[in-house]
Parts: C-alpha cells; structure tokens; sequence
C-alpha cells in the first residue's frame, strides 16, 4: 500500500509515504524553509507539525495508541459528526478512528506543500449514522504557517446536521507558564460544572486544575502564549466559531489509559470547531471551515 501511494502522491523533495506507528501509512510533508509536518491516513490525523527554530509545536502522547479503531492522543484529532459525548455516536464521532483515502498531493509555485485527504460514509459510519457524506481534508504547509481545511459535503437526498471541531494539541514547556489569549468577553460552557454558561473575565487563561470549557462564537484570532518556550502560536479561523480550552490535569491525566501520568504539564488543547449550533447541511450542499497556525 505505501509503495502504491509513493507512486501516486509522493513528490521529490516535499511529500512522501512512509510506514509510521504501527507500520499505519504516514504522510510527511517537507517545506523547502526546513518545516515539516506528519499525517496519518489513519483519522485523517495530523500528528506532527516542526518549524526550524521553534521546535515541535504539536504535542504527541508517548502512550498514544496506533491501532485501528482507536483514536490517536495528540496532533490534530478531527470531531466529525458529534463532538465530545453530545449525541449517541462515540466520543468525539467517528472521523478520528476511521481510514482515510490520499487523494492528492501538490507543490504549488510559492512553495506551499499539500495534501488532501477524504472519508465517505462506509457501512460501518451508516450502521451508527445514516447519512451519505463526504469529509476532507486539506493541510497545507509553509514555512511558519500550518493551514488545515475541512470540507462536508452532504451525499444525501435528506439534510443533516453536525458538529465539528479540531481537537488540537499544542505542545508547551510548562503548563504553568501558559496562557490562552483573546477569549476574554466570550460565554463558555464549563464541561465540569454541567455546561453552566458564565462569561470569561480574564484577558489570559492561565492553568492550575482542569479545565475543560467550550467557548461559544469566539473572535477568530487567538494566542497560545507558551511562556516556558518563549513562543507564541497564533491561531486564526474562518467558519468556525467556537472555541474548546482543555487541559485534563492531574486526575484525569491518571484515568485516561493512553496519555502519561505528568503530560498534563507540557500540553494544551485549544480547538476550533462549530459546536454550540450544530451545521445543517441539505442535499449537496456543502460546509467550509479553515484553522491556520502560525509560530
Ligand atoms: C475535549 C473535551 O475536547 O476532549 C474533554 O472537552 C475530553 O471533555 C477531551 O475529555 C478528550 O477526549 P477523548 O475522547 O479524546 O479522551
């Protein structure tokens, strides 16, 4: 399967297919500045993204699981169709534990390296959601900027609706010497006082227990201000306007079986997504959403 994808997707110098985790296809993208970035067809999951003189800015569990079936912890998970437990589908839907396809692979002229990949309903999605869908996924790499899109196209003759989110794990020096900037003003849900809605006062979130809260129809730039790195990673988004700010902390880090007992410490998710107000899509329309990080 890999030699097949080298010979329909790999590009001298800028993509190639590898055997990753698990002998899981592996995606590496290589931009000519020296940035990098990984995805496995497995969860249409971004899993690395490396810029020369910044580092890795995504975080990767060291107990994440490889396997078919199981989400990845870490990178980029995709949401799709349900996000978090707010439905009967598993957590956080099906698109994270699914096999994506390799569609294309472009080096255009300035230099942008991408690929993108799709996911269309299987007989195991309709058993558990009975809609016709296509999902993709463009990630696109340039020299500082990681742009991923998403695309839902409903294949059905009935509408549907769906959340959708990047569960994106950002990789920091110390949890304690981080902050999320540009929330303050915003209404959250706060997942550990039963979505109870309150409005966020500080203009920095800063960390120092769990935290685990959906802000609803956010302004579309933020900062992960990584303090121990002396970093900053902007996010900016188009067509999605929520926002999730998590970090599991102690206990929970212990109970989750694929993440290290101490990761908590190096790690924060801030995610962009539609959640609050699911999309509704009718038959053949389409949804649009777009995340650039920049560092
Ligand atoms: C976050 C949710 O987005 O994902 C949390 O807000 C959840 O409640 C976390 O714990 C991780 O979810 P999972 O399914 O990957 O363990």
């Amino acid at each position: 399967m890999i030699e097949s994808l080298n010979q329909q997707f790999c590009i001298d110098k800028s993509i190639s297919i590898v055997a990753g985790n698990n002998n899981l296809p592996k995606i590496i993208l290589s931009h000519q500045s020296g940035s990098t970035a990984e995805v496995y067809l497995h969860g249409g999951h971004v899993t690395g993204w490396s810029v020369p003189g910044v580092g890795d800015v995504l975080f990767l569990s060291r107990e994440s699981l490889f396997v078919q079936g199981k989400p990845i912890r870490g990178g980029i998970p995709i949401c799709f169709p349900q996000f978090g437990g707010r439905g009967s589908l598993p957590a956080h839907g099906f698109a994270r534990t699914s096999e994506w396809s390799l569609i294309h692979s472009e080096l255009s002229d300035n230099g942008i390296v991408s690929v993108e990949l799709q996911l269309n309903d299987t007989p195991e999605t309709l058993a558990i959601w009975q809609h016709s869908f296509i999902l993709k996924l463009r990630v696109l790499l340039d020299s500082r900027a990681l742009s991923i899109e998403l695309e839902v196209m409903n294949k059905d003759k009935q509408s549907f609706d769906f959340q959708v989110a990047l569960h994106t794990y950002f990789s920091v020096k110390d949890i304690k010497k981080t902050a999320v900037i540009g929330l303050q003003g915003v209404t959250y849900m706060d997942a550990l006082q039963d979505l109870a809605e309150s409005v966020e006062f500080a203009p920095e979130i800063r960390f120092g227990r769990e935290t685990d809260r959906v802000y609803v129809n956010t302004p579309d730039k933020l900062k992960v201000d990584d303090g121990g790195n002396a970093r900053v990673i902007t996010i900016e988004k188009y067509n999605v306007p929520d926002v999730v700010v998590w970090n599991p902390w102690v206990e929970k880090s212990q109970r989750m079986a694929d993440f290290g007992n101490d990761e908590y410490l190096r790690m924060v998710c801030v995610e962009t997504g539609r959640i609050a107000d699911p999309v509704v899509l009718g038959h053949n329309e389409r949804w649009e959403g777009r995340t650039v990080y920049t560092c």
